[in-house]
């Protein structure tokens, strides 16, 4: 018999059919009348589907009797409508099989766990509800996001993760190396040839082929070696990056405004009992700020405003505020959450404090840059208008201490028909943040990687997070 889905079963089954589950048990309840209670969950929705185990089953007193939390089994029987509040239907076992024993060592029982203990196991922790709904999400989000993109004709490309160049130009870079540990052998003994490191963005190879393919997109593994214990830095993250030749900031603007709102929307619509889960358990904020970004237009101000609106503030804030200076978590915030209460684009940042790539505005002191700043998380998007003039690209390259000569092949792309373009990235574990209503972006990431911790297994609960 092929098993079906919990989440099939309880949207589309009815009383009288018969069905097989495969699923791990969370609790048993044994009522004194001759029967159990088994509460099984398989992943497919946050529900589980109870099941009705008879005495009358061959396996009942050796078996099933002594099931722990924790056990696999597959159980065929009968859908029957459920007396019990909260669900429509239920299941009278015809047959109950363990595939997998438990034990009472078991670490997630039923009582709740602190996320930051959960941490220490991440094998084991998808088998929590709130874990197993990230997860959901994240794979529901993926699939947006690639519907967004394929629907409006964009390419999709898969750029390189091991690559010769920083893209940020900022130097927080993962090296990549097969020489031994200790090894003094020059670089052009590794490998390639030359230093090689982990990407920290697709970008500059997503420009190369949107100066091709028109729009493309990018969406992959991304890695940081900042050193941010902060609830909102991994070391590895996944990152979406659209890139669209002849468009401009505003044009790259409107997109991200509209790229946020057909996810956020798609995912209303799939993942509802998730959210409402998110919702009842985890941040009663989810829903109602869901759909304000669904609705409600997005704020647009340039960089220079939003000083002048923090200057004016009635709050102290912890960093000082003043032109010139990035703006820090707690003023993204201020201006998104307190100051317009949605979803802000910050754009035209000073050029010393943005990326050499964006494309120098004609007051030769700002960029065309954007970041979008969401409520509960700050910085959500980054992204700018490119530096499309040959001239201007090298100087703010070397004026960044960068060598021109290594990035001669980007150089190229303004050499050869250069044209106007721009994209953004989208960081995809703080977007599942701010979706979920989860505080510590550890937790919406399967198998985090942060500093000092790459073991899915550790012994070691704790971080000193910074804000
Ligand atoms: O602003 P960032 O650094 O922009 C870029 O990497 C550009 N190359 C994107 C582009 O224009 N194509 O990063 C983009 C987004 C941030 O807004 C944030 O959401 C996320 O990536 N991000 C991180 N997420 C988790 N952990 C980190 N350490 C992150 N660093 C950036």
């Amino acid at each position: 018999m092929q098993r079906s889905l919990i989440n099939d079963i309880l949207n589309q089954g009815t009383a009288g059919q018969t069905v097989q589950i495969g699923g791990w048990l969370r609790t048993r309840r044994d009522s004194r009348g001759g029967f159990s209670f088994l509460e099984i969950s398989d992943g497919s929705c946050i529900h589980t589907l109870q099941v009705v185990v008879d005495a009358s089953l061959e396996n009942y007193e050796n078996e099933i009797l002594k099931l722990k939390t924790g056990a696999a089994l597959i159980v065929e029987g009968t859908l029957k409508n459920s007396e019990g509040k909260g669900q429509r239907l239920e299941m009278q076992a015809g047959s109950v099989m363990q595939t997998g024993v438990s034990s009472d060592e078991f670490p997630i029982q039923k009582k709740r766990h602190s996320f930051e203990h959960l941490r220490t196991m991440q094998h084991l922790r998808p088998r929590t509800n709130t874990i197993a709904a990230v997860l959901r999400v994240r794979s529901k989000l993926s699939h947006a996001i690639h519907s967004f993109f394929q629907q409006r004709s964009f390419h999709y490309i898969q750029t390189p993760i091991i690559t010769a160049s920083d893209c940020e130009g900022a130097g927080h870079l993962f090296q990549v190396t097969t020489l031994p540990p200790g090894s003094q052998r020059q670089p052009d003994a590794d490998f390639f040839g030359l230093p090689t490191y982990l990407t920290v963005s697709g970008q500059l190879e997503g420009e190369a082929c949107a100066l091709a393919l028109g729009q493309i997109y990018t969406f992959g593994p991304t890695f940081r070696a900042e050193n941010s214990n902060t609830s909102r830095h991994l070391a590895e993250f996944w990152m979406v990056e659209p890139e669209v030749a002849f468009a401009r900031l505003d044009q790259n603007a409107a997109l991200a405004e509209d790229f946020l709102k057909a996810v956020t929307s798609s995912l209303l619509a799939s993942c509802a009992d998730d959210l409402a889960f998110f919702n009842q358990r985890i941040d009663s904020g989810v829903l109602e700020r869901l759909h304000n970004l669904v609705e409600q237009p997005f704020e647009r101000i340039t960089y220079s405003e939003a000083v002048q609106i923090l200057e004016l503030a009635d709050i102290r804030f912890e960093f000082p505020v003043k032109w010139g200076s990035d703006l820090q978590s707690e003023h993204e915030r201020y201006l998104c959450e307190t100051h317009f209460g949605g979803p802000v684009i910050v754009t035209d940042y000073p050029k010393e404090i943005k990326s050499f790539y964006m494309r120098l505005n004609d007051d030769d002191k700002t960029v065309a840059a954007m970041d979008v700043l969401a409520p509960g998380i700050g910085e959500i998007i980054g992204g700018s208008e490119r530096e499309e003039r040959l001239d201007v690209l090298s100087s703010r390259m070397q004026a960044s201490g960068l060598d021109p000569e290594e990035y001669s092949w980007y150089l190229d792309l303004r050499r050869y028909g250069s044209a106007p373009h721009s994209g953004f990235g989208l960081g995809l574990d703080r977007f599942v943040q701010y979706i979920t209503g989860m505080e510590n972006i550890r937790d919406v990431s399967a198998f985090p990687r942060t500093p000092r911790h790459a073991r899915v297994h550790s012994a070691v609960p704790g971080d000193q997070l910074r804000s």
